[in-house]
């Protein structure tokens, strides 16, 4: 494909919100009740059935859920959680935030995920959860993670929240989970609703308690104490967060669940139209899901260049893209080389070489449903003309 040179910059994602969106929330605007409500009790209860899992709870972001998910399990001050550091700081943080202590595993290095085998080699008698990430959509190896868990009685937290549409050995990530899954509705995310996020379980207990825990500990329903019926009075039943998901939220929620499935179809195309082009370039390392992701959710299209054959450092690719008016970004900085962690925890380079080797030659390119059949071709003619004319 031969380059051209586009008018304007392509951003490295964009929303995909349509006037049933819009007119959802403002339906919510003039209905009087704009807190938690039925709304959100309607978007936890279609969420649930579309992944197959038996509760459903909304909170105001998936960082929100993942807390929660630990708190519920009884995760606290001593307690160590397994967790990998190709992520975004919130799995990380969460753990923190609980008093526990985050302990890092390397990832595979064909899937980005953590590696089931250097797992159980970090259990002492100190821990007590895993936080596998299913880093891009990808989806991590469960039946590993489980078996070591149920070994070693663990709580499983996954962090779901690029996984939303995801299959593990052809079933949804959340689909009968006995811990608990956190899905992220962030701006960028495949279902977006601005912030928002939905924690998922089969555990009655884990369900409840994260309920309660998400409006102050409050008891059950006292959302509802303004509406005919409700009772003004309440209980504070344990000390808990501000973290409910709310109406506007749940109102985006619900229509961009209505168009998941076709969403969904856009970002495979997308997804399969780079692999296409990209496999026969030397030097590029295309994603693959592994034999037991059996559906991607391509969340991200994570690129790799092989540096002993693309001369050009990620960063210089991102900018000579950039120079292109292509956007692009990194997933993710490992989280044990950001300073808070340093600082506390005294990791150095070189700790987790897999992850660190990763992080430095990866860069995710746009992908988007609302990129169209030319922003694709330009983004492929783009990646194409670098390889070509910068290749040793
Ligand atoms: C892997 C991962 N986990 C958790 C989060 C946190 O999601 P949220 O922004 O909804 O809190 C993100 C956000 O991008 C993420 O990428």
């Amino acid at each position: 494909m031969s380059f051209r040179m586009r008018s304007e910059f392509l951003p490295y994602c964009l929303p995909d919100i349509t006037d049933h969106e819009v007119a959802e929330v403002v339906a919510v605007l003039r209905s009087g009740w704009l807190a938690k409500g039925p709304r959100t009790v309607e978007f936890e209860k279609r969420f649930a059935e579309y992944v197959g899992a038996k509760y459903a709870v909304g909170f105001n972001s998936c960082t929100a859920a993942l807390h929660v998910a630990l708190i519920a399990a009884g995760i606290g001050p001593g307690d160590e959680v397994i967790t990998s550091p190709m992520t975004f700081a919130a799995s990380a943080n969460t753990i923190i935030h609980t008093g526990a202590t985050p302990v890092f595993v390397d990832i595979d290095a064909e899937t980005g995920c953590i590696d089931p085998s250097q797992i159980e080699s970090s259990v002492t008698n100190r821990t007590k959860a895993i936080v596998p990430i299913h880093y891009a959509g990808q989806a991590c190896d469960l039946d590993a993670i489980y078996d070591i868990a149920d070994k070693h009685s663990l709580f499983v937290s996954e962090d779901a929240a690029h996984a939303l549409h995801t299959q593990y050995k052809g079933r949804m990530i959340g689909h009968r989970a006995p811990g608990a899954v956190s899905y992220s509705f962030y701006a960028t995310k495949n279902l977006c609703t601005g912030e928002g996020g939905m924690l998922t379980t089969d555990d009655p207990k884990i369900a409840d308690r994260a309920r309660v825990l998400s409006s102050h500990g409050m008891s059950k329903n006292a959302w509802n104490r303004y509406a005919k019926g409700g009772s003004w009075r309440y209980d504070i039943e344990e000390f808990g967060y501000k973290y409910n998901m709310f109406d506007i939220q749940a109102a985006l929620g619900l229509k961009q669940l209505e168009r998941l499935e076709e969403m969904q179809h856009r970002r495979a195309e997308i997804a399969s139209e780079y692999n296409n082009a990209f496999a026969a370039l030397p030097g590029l390392i295309i994603p693959r899901p592994s034999p037991y992701t059996s559906t991607h959710s391509w969340h991200l299209y994570v690129l790799r260049l092989s540096p002993a054959v693309v001369p050009l450092a990620r960063d210089q690719f991102m900018e000579q893209l950039a120079e292109r008016n292509i956007g692009t970004s990194v997933h993710f900085i490992p989280v044990h080389m950001m300073s808070a962690y340093t600082k506390r925890f005294g990791y150095q380079a070189g700790d987790f070489p897999v992850c660190e080797q990763w992080f430095d030659n990866a860069l995710s390119l746009p992908l988007y449903t609302t990129m169209t059949e030319a922003d694709v071709k330009h983004v492929i003619a783009a990646v194409e003309d670098l390889v070509r004319n910068k290749i040793r």
